[in-house]
């Protein structure tokens, strides 16, 4: 993969991110930066989502790097169909085509990316016992899933629309998982994770947000390469396998 020019924060980028917020990215002043290639077009992106994965310094913002490209396609429909809320996230794919979006999601779900150094500090012992459960085997009682039944064995996700959940800081997986909750952020229905999120405490979910912050990265963070068939919930957002 062609490694960038450019550092995360350097004024080109963040011009250029104005620039396709304004919905002007392709017009005379961004010949100053070149736009020719999806490398070039999506510099923008990485001033936030930073050259690897995970900006560290923000602790928010979510790595785009090896996500299933069905997946990273979707969630910018969503932000730009009202979805999904983020200021800044809407204002950048405002003007943009779908076509376009689905380009660059190709573009972000062949990169590798290196979240390792995303690991963060564990939570209590109490709060890890929670979250191992419902990680690993859910919460009957309360009609919640394992969430590795959707998200993979070693979380890191099933193509092409479910995510990984490993390396992500713990901040936004909160705020996702909230957001979910209060209805800020929808998927297509049947959107299991706002059932999900709807039948967790706010305790789970900070418990659930420690955790998978706190855990590494495997070595190979691809995620499967076939949807999971036997889902515990229908999700509108994956397309099952012709049966
Ligand atoms: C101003 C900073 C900023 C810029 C520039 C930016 N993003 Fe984002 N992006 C964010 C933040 C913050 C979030 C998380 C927002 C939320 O809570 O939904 C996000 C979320 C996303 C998500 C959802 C990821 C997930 O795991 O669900 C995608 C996809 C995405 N951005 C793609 C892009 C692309 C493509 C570009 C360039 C065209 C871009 N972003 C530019 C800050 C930015
Ligand atoms: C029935 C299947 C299913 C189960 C069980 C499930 N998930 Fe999900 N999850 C999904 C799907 C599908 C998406 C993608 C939704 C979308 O397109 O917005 C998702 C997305 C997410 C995201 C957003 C990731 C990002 O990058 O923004 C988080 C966080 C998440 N799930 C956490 C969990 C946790 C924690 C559990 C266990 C308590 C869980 N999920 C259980 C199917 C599931």
């Amino acid at each position: 993969m062609p490694r960038s020019r450019f550092r995360p924060w350097s004024p080109g980028r963040l011009l250029s991110a104005l620039l396709l917020g304004l919905g002007i990215g392709t017009a005379s002043l961004a010949d100053e930066i070149s736009m020719d290639t999806t490398e070039q077009r999506i510099q923008p992106c990485l001033a936030c989502h930073a050259e690897k994965g995970i900006n560290l310094q923000s602790g928010f913002v979510p790595s785009l790097h090896g996500k299933p490209a069905g997946y990273l396609f979707n969630q910018l429909m969503n932000y730009k169909d009202g979805r999904r809320h983020h200021r800044g996230m809407e204002l950048m794919v405002r003007n943009l085509s779908p076509e376009y979006l689905q380009e660059i999601a190709e573009y972000f779900a062949a990169l590798e990316g290196d979240y390792r150094a995303a690991a963060s500090e564990p939570a209590s012992a109490t709060l890890r016992e929670r979250a191992d459960e419902l990680i690993t085997r859910g919460d009957p009682a309360r009609d919640v899933p394992a969430c590795i039944a959707c998200h993979g064995e070693r979380l890191t996700g099933a193509e092409p629309h479910t995510p990984g959940l490993l390396g992500l800081p713990s901040h936004y997986v909160a705020a996702q998982m909230t957001a979910w909750r209060s209805g800020r952020r929808e998927a297509a229905e049947p959107d299991c994770m706002q059932a999900i999120a709807e039948r967790l405490s706010s305790e789970d979910i900070y418990a659930l947000s420690r955790w998978i912050a706190a855990r590494p990265v495997p070595d190979d963070p691809q995620p499967l390469a076939e949807p999971i068939a036997d889902l515990p919930m229908d999700c509108g957002s994956i397309a099952m396998p012709e049966s």
